[in-house]
């Protein structure tokens, strides 16, 4: 499987593009607009430098990741000559049954797909698709250079050699493959972190502390740790945290899941800052406080005032 469409070249669409086409596949980014896809253009040219810095990519080689890149917004044309698509467009079940339908009414045959959801299930979707048996699940984590697991879910109808297929095509992008044994909201990544970042939210959204003091606190608690709970809403965007808190708060009538989501709206949706991408989210980037050196440091004994000040009885 050589060509690959993206479908939403989002936060993770644009990832899953780039880190395909740097292990050589022909990729093909589809998104709505011509805006999201200069968002996805912008958003590789940020990623030549981290491969270079942090995969230790040679110029050469990132220059021939582009190459192999092209961006579209008509769906037709997009995914013609589609081996598989990967599906990574809002984790909103509507958004995705229509997009489903319509990708349905213009897809070869014999194409593969797979969603990128977070927490959603295939099974949802399967009938929309038109093509159960070439339909499953293949989640990837954000900063899929460096966490490079790949989280591959069947439903009921899903065949062998689609998974197969799937599977070899995760290893052919430099993936470790993960695979889950039944259908789970979630899969294993989400279905431990999801609950960590409602829970540190829960704790700002009700005024028990602040981002970075929990941040602070869950990196010295889990030392290496690269981001505490709040970095990583920063990295996996605003409009996919309140997605998922939204529905999820619905779903399960859960109202401080909900009062979540609504702190997300109002804090940053409204303002336009959607985390990482956008610059600013609980820090602002690129300078956040949690990546500069000492974050973790014993302070100075004069600071003492300034943060028993932060433990003071809030008088409302
Ligand atoms: N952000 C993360 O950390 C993360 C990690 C793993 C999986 N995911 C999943 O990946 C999917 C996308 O999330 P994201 O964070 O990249 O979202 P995002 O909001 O950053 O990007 C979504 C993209 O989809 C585009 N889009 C909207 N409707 C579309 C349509 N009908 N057809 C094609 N494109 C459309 C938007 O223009 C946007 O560019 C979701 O299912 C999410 O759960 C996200």
């Amino acid at each position: 499987m050589n060509n690959l469409t993206v479908c939403g070249g989002g936060v993770l669409g644009g990832q899953i593009a780039w880190q395909s086409a740097y292990f050589g596949k022909q990729v093909t980014v589809y998104d709505v607009t011509d805006e999201a896809l200069d968002n996805c253009r912008a958003a590789h040219k940020l990623l030549w430098q981290v491969y270079q810095d942090e995969v230790g990519a040679s110029p050469d080689s990132v220059a021939a990741a582009q190459n192999r890149l092209s961006y579209a917004t008509d769906l037709a044309e997009a995914v013609a000559s589609a081996d598989i698509v990967i599906e990574a467009i809002p984790e909103i079940p509507e958004i995705k049954t229509e997009f489903y339908a319509a990708l349905a009414q213009v897809l070869p045959e014999q194409t593969i797909i797979a969603t990128n959801s977070s927490t959603l299930l295939p099974a949802t979707f399967a009938a929309a698709t038109g093509r159960p048996d070439k339909y499953c699940a293949l989640h990837f984590a954000n900063r899929i250079w460096d966490l490079n697991a790949a989280e591959i879910m069947a439903h009921a109808e899903t065949a062998e050699a689609t998974l197969i297929a799937v599977t070899r095509f995760a290893i052919e992008i430099g993936m470790v493959p993960v695979p889950i044994q039944k259908e789970q909201n979630g899969y294993v990544i989400n279905s431990l972190l999801i609950p960590l970042l409602n829970a540190a939210q829960s704790l700002v959204t009700n005024g028990v502390s602040d981002p970075e003091t929990i941040d602070r606190t869950w990196m010295i608690a889990n030392r290496g740790l690269k981001s505490g709970p709040f970095g990583s809403i920063d990295f996996i965007g605003m409009n996919t945290a309140y997605n998922i808190l939204s529905y999820w708060g619905n779903e399960n009538n859960d109202a401080q899941m909900l009062a979540n989501a609504e702190y997300v709206k109002a804090n940053f949706l409204d303002k336009g800052h959607l985390g990482l991408q956008t610059g600013q989210g609980y820090y602002s980037y690129p300078d956040a406080s949690f990546l500069r050196e000492g974050f973790l440091d014993v302070p100075e004994p004069d600071q003492a005032e300034a943060i028993a000040k932060l433990t003071f009885p809030k008088k409302n």
